[in-house]
C-alpha cells in the first residue's frame, strides 16, 4: 500500500481485509510485525487521538514513531509558497516534508481545511502539495480538508462491532451546533463512509449547511452501487424515523464559507442542535450515537445521551488505534 488517503481509493473487499486484519491484531498481537520501522507523523493541526493512536500503533506492533508540528518546533514552520522568509519562521515546508519523510519508512500528514475558499479546499489544494513534497515515502491522511480516512475505517468497524445492519441499516448524520466554523472532512467522508457501506443515509442540516454537491452525489453513488440510499433533509423527526445510529457533527456553513460572521449569524439561530433524547423518540430503541470526538458536552449532544448507554464513542475513538495498525501493517509488513 503506497498511500491512504481515501476509502474510494479501495475496494470493499480491501477495506473488508482492512477491517478482519483491525480485528485480528486485536485478538492476537504481534509485537514484532513492524520491528525496526519508524512512522513519522507532521500534525499541521490539532489532536489528540490522532497523534496518540498512531503512536500507540506502532509501539504495539513493535516499530516507532516521531511526532513533529509547529507548536513544539523548535524553528517555526512557513507553509505558504512563495514567500520572503524574513518572519519569526526559519524553516518552509519544503524542505521539512522531506527530510522528516527520509527518517522514516513510512508518513502521516495532518492538514486541516484553510476555510476560505470552498474551491480550494474541495480540490485538496493544500495537502496534494504537502503530499508531492514527500520523495518515494507510503502516506497516510491524518486528517486533510474533505478526508479523514482512519476514522472513517474506525468508524465502518464500530458499526460492526455493534452489528448495526449495513443494507437495511438507518445511518442519520445529523449537524450540530458548535460555536465555530468546523472543517467538512468528517462529515463528507463520514457521508461517503456509511453510503459505501450500504446503508440508507439521512443527512440531517439545517437550511445553508447543505454539504456541497460533489460530496452528495459521490455519496449517492457509493450507495447505488452498494445497496443503500442517501438523502437528505432539515427535518428531524422524519430523518431520526427508525435510525439506527446517528452520528453527530458540525461543519461550516456552506452557504457562506470563508465568511466567518455570516457563517456565525447563521450557526446562531441553531443553538437548539444539541443532540438529546427527545431526538430518538420515533428511532430504534437502541440507537446508538456516535461522534469523532472531540465533542462539547451540553453544545453538541447532552451529558446524558453522551454517557448513556446509547453512546459509542469510546469504543469508536479505541477502534483508530485497530484501524490504524491494520494500516500500518499492510503498509509497512510483510505480505499477510
Ligand atoms: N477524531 C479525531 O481525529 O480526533 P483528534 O482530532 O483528537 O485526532
Amino acid at each position: 500500500m503506497k498511500a491512504f488517503n481515501d476509502l474510494a481509493d479501495f475496494s470493499t473487499e480491501e477495506i473488508q481485509g482492512l477491517l478482519e486484519l483491525a480485528n485480528r491484531l486485536d485478538e492476537r498481537p504481534e509485537p514484532e510485525a513492524l520491528k525496526g520501522k519508524v512512522l513519522s507523523l507532521l500534525f499541521l493541526s490539532p489532536s489528540l487521538r490522532t497523534l496518540a493512536s498512531f503512536q500507540a500503533a506502532m509501539t504495539r506492533l513493535g516499530g516507532g514513531s516521531f511526532v513533529i508540528s509547529p507548536d513544539m518546533s523548535i524553528h517555526g514552520l512557513e507553509t505558504r509558497p512563495g514567500i520572503v522568509m524574513d518572519g519569526t519562521a526559519a524553516e518552509h515546508i519544503r524542505e521539512a516534508v522531506p527530510v522528516i519523510a527520509s527518517y522514516g519508512d513510512a508518513i502521516g500528514i495532518r492538514a486541516f481545511a484553510e476555510r476560505k475558499n470552498l474551491e480550494n479546499d474541495m480540490a485538496e489544494n493544500e495537502f496534494n502539495a504537502l503530499t508531492q513534497l514527500i520523495p518515494d515515502t507510503p502516506y497516510i491522511n491524518m486528517e486533510s480538508a474533505m478526508g479523514h480516512p482512519c476514522q472513517n475505517l474506525a468508524d465502518w468497524k464500530t458499526l460492526d462491532d455493534y452489528s448495526i445492519p449495513a443494507n437495511g441499516g438507518k445511518f442519520v448524520l445529523s449537524w450540530a451546533y458548535h460555536p465555530k466554523a468546523l472543517p467538512l472532512a468528517v462529515p463528507a467522508s463520514t457521508l461517503y463512509t456509511a453510503a459505501r457501506r450500504g446503508m440508507d443515509v439521512t443527512v440531517l442540516r439545517p437550511e445553508g449547511f447543505e454539504l456541497p454537491d460533489a460530496v452528495m452525489q459521490k455519496a449517492k453513488e457509493a450507495a447505488a452501487s452498494a445497496g443503500g440510499a442517501v438523502v437528505e433533509t432539515d427535518d428531524r423527526a422524519e430523518a431520526m424515523e427508525g435510525a439506527h445510529v446517528i452520528y453527530a457533527k458540525s461543519w461550516s456553513s456552506t452557504r457562506h464559507y470563508g465568511d466567518r460572521l455570516a457563517d456565525q449569524k447563521l450557526r446562531e439561530g441553531h443553538l437548539d442542535w444539541c443532540v438529546d433524547e427527545p431526538w430518538f423518540a420515533n428511532a430504534q430503541d437502541d440507537c446508538r450515537f456516535m461522534h469523532c470526538l472531540p465533542v462539547r458536552r451540553g453544545v453538541v449532544v447532552s451529558e446524558p445521551v453522551l454517557d448513556g448507554p446509547r453512546s459509542i464513542v469510546i469504543h469508536e475513538a479505541r477502534n483508530r488505534m485497530l484501524a490504524q495498525m491494520a494500516v500500518l501493517h499492510q503498509m509497512l509488513g510483510a505480505t499477510t
